[in-house]
């Protein structure tokens, strides 16, 4: 992986006027009841890998106790400020080691700036020793190959004296390989003014079968879930949840 995306780094204080903690209630609970119901052991402590400003966190917390661990020192500002009771980490989750294990282990959009199936399997990995006999490991890729659609979308929000509005385009420059790529236009507004900034993300994109294969290799015992939403299908996605045998 090369430098970290802007908006993990000098852009990163706009993080939540880009992507709103209110607006992950919904798929917090969704992600806190796949784990749960597949979890053989209770879940008090969990582990999130790439956990980034800490919006899953935020709503996640009031469950167990957080351990959030992120490649981006300016990221990791945003979510203590956001989740100031929660443990936070420097660390990328293709090598971080803690040295304890948790209930849960927890990967949700993060886990798409793993690039090859090599780094993919080195987060499986890290989530693997992190992880107690019985618990569940949930990986939430943003795509899996079969359901990727190249996609133009837009959004924002206002706080304070700032205000951001975004235009995001992702796209697939080569169908054959396992890269897609984001780009992005930020519109930002503070007491100094209006500018804009250009930002490029290139994430990883795995096709279900490979998802498995290497969940399975590890030594987890993984399935598919899928996130049906009733008023707008298109936004449905799918999980791995992956557990860890006795
Ligand atoms: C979209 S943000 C995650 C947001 C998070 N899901 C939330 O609930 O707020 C993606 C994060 O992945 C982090 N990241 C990228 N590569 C990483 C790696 N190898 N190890 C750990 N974190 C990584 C970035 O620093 C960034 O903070």
């Amino acid at each position: 992986m090369g430098p970290l995306p802007r908006l993990y780094d000098d852009l990163a204080p706009w993080w939540p006027l880009l992507s709103s903690p209110d607006d992950y209630a919904a798929e917090a609970a969704f992600y806190w009841q796949c784990i749960t119901e597949a979890s053989r052991i209770p879940v008090r402590t969990m582990l999130e890998l790439g956990s980034g400003g800490g919006n899953n966190a935020s709503h996640l917390k009031a469950n167990c106790e957080l351990t959030l661990v992120d490649l981006s020192p300016a990221m990791l500002r945003v979510s203590r400020s956001l989740n100031p009771e929660c443990e936070h980490v420097h660390g990328d989750m293709r090598e971080v080691r803690l040295g304890r294990r948790f209930d849960a282990v927890f990967v949700q959009d993060a886990v798409a700036y793993m690039l090859s199936e090599e780094d993919l399997a080195r987060a499986m990995e890290t989530a693997w020793v992190h992880l107690k006999p019985g618990g569940v490991a949930l990986f939430c890729p943003d795509d899996v190959t079969e359901t990727f659609q190249p996609s133009t979308s837009h959004g924002g929000h206002d706080r304070m004296l700032r205000s951001m509005r975004y235009l995001e385009w992702v796209y697939d420059p080569d169908p054959g390989d396992t890269l897609v790529t984001t780009d992005f236009a930020y519109i930002l507004r503070d007491k100094d003014g209006v500018r804009i900034e250009y930002d490029r993300h290139v994430t990883g994109l795995f096709p279900r079968a490979t998802w498995l294969r290497l969940l399975q290799a590890q030594g987890f015992s993984a399935t598919i879930r899928e996130h049906v939403e009733p008023t707008a299908p298109a936004n449905g996605y799918e999980v791995l949840v992956a557990v860890r045998p006795e």
